[in-house]
């Protein structure tokens, strides 16, 4: 995720990019519970048509608050809260535009705390998570600004089998709460609680990303990546090779002379799927009937294994011909997120099975 400086609130040249606000207050008079949440459940209904999400921190009479959203949505909410005179001395510690969210999950997230042993808080009513160890720590890092071993914990915190959303909710969040609390507490300085904020988007962002290669690496799907029978040209299976490698699959490639020599292959290797490639330079018209013969001996050599029979060349990529032309389950138009399509045929081909 990038940061970029500038008034949030302008307007932003690309749509990606929202806006992201942190402001501390003080309270006039000192809110009840219910007078908090009556405010709180107000705002969350403005948030969400606005498009607006983050959270709000109140502290003995002390407000913290990061808001994310488009710029208009974000302008208007703010000069709201401006002109609100239930809060006075009101101070932005940060302004920026990201291109992504760090509450996407929360119209207005509330944290409040009171010293009065009478008032309890939302955090207290519920029982820790498992991940909530790690918090204290990932807080320390990112006040630290150490985001080198943030991402290090963060990525093996998801090897462990967390998902993406169980860390942003469980870990992210609650560390975000956390810098709130060190900074109310004056544990830490105002600069310090930005840098921290900011590396924990950018840990979020990671943290989806690595999800996703994860999931994919854990299936650990299978393909065999080869040229039509006696086809010379290889362009597009020595670039999905590299595709496919990279998003963890095993790949194998073959280049048969016949198409009984690519039945063996499949018989012996057993993969999930199997790409076969006529030329991506010339229309090899000639070549759909034998192709069609190809991938049927392919379906019955995979038998019980191969779920997708995917095809690819100049005819399937100008629409000459398509998927069931030849028998196929799939042909790509392009290279570029065939890794993606087949993970997707394979897992609805298994569950039909
Ligand atoms: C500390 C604090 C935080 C607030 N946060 C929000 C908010 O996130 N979204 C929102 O719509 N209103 C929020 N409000 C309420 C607004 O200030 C305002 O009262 C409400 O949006 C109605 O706005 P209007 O009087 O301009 O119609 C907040 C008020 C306070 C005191």
């Amino acid at each position: 995720m990038q940061v970029q400086t500038g008034s949030v609130l302008a307007g932003s040249a690309s749509d990606k990019w929202i806006g992201c606000l942190t402001y501390q207050s003080r309270a006039v008079t000192r809110p009840s519970e219910s007078d908090l949440e009556r405010l709180v459940a107000e705002a969350r209904d403005r948030n969400r048509r606005l498009g607006v999400t983050g959270m709000l921190l109140y502290d003995n009479g002390r407000y913290l608050q990061t808001l994310e959203g488009p710029p208009d949505g974000l302008a208007e909410v703010w000069s709201s809260i401006r002109r609100d005179e239930r809060h006075c001395d009101i101070e932005v510690l940060t302004e920026h535009m990201v291109s992504g969210r760090l509450f996407s999950d929360w119209d207005l997230l509330l944290y409040s705390r009171e010293d009065d042993p009478r008032r309890t808080t939302r955090a207290s009513d519920l029982a820790p998570h498992a991940l909530a160890h790690y918090v204290p720590g990932i807080a320390q890092l990112a006040l630290e600004g150490d985001d080198a071993r943030i991402s290090a914990r963060l990525a093996s915190i998801a090897d462990q089998g967390w998902t993406a959303d169980d860390i942003i909710a469980h870990l992210i969040e609650p560390v975000a709460r956390a810098l709130g609390d060190a900074w109310l507490a004056d544990k830490c300085c105002e600069f310090d609680l930005t840098i921290g904020l900011s590396m924990l988007q950018l840990a979020g962002h990671a943290v989806r990303s690595h999800a996703c290669t994860t999931s994919l690496r854990r299936s650990r799907y299978s393909i065999l990546l080869a040229t039509a029978p006696g086809e010379p040209h290889m362009l597009s299976t020595a670039m999905l090779a590299d595709q496919f490698t990279d998003a963890g699959w095993r790949v194998e490639m073959a280049f048969p002379t016949s198409k009984e020599a690519l039945a063996n292959q499949i018989a012996a290797q057993g993969h999930d799927a199997v790409d076969i490639a006529l030329s991506d330079a010339l229309p090899r018209q000639r070549a759909l009937a034998q192709l069609r013969e190809t991938v049927e001996a392919s379906r019955k050599a995979g038998a019980g294994n191969l779920v997708v029979v995917s095809v690819g060349g100049r005819l399937f990529a100008e629409a000459t011909a398509s998927a069931a032309t030849v028998g196929a389950d799939h042909a790509r138009r392009c290279v570029s997120g065939t890794s993606v399509r087949l993970a997707q045929l394979i897992r609805q081909g298994r569950a039909l099975k």
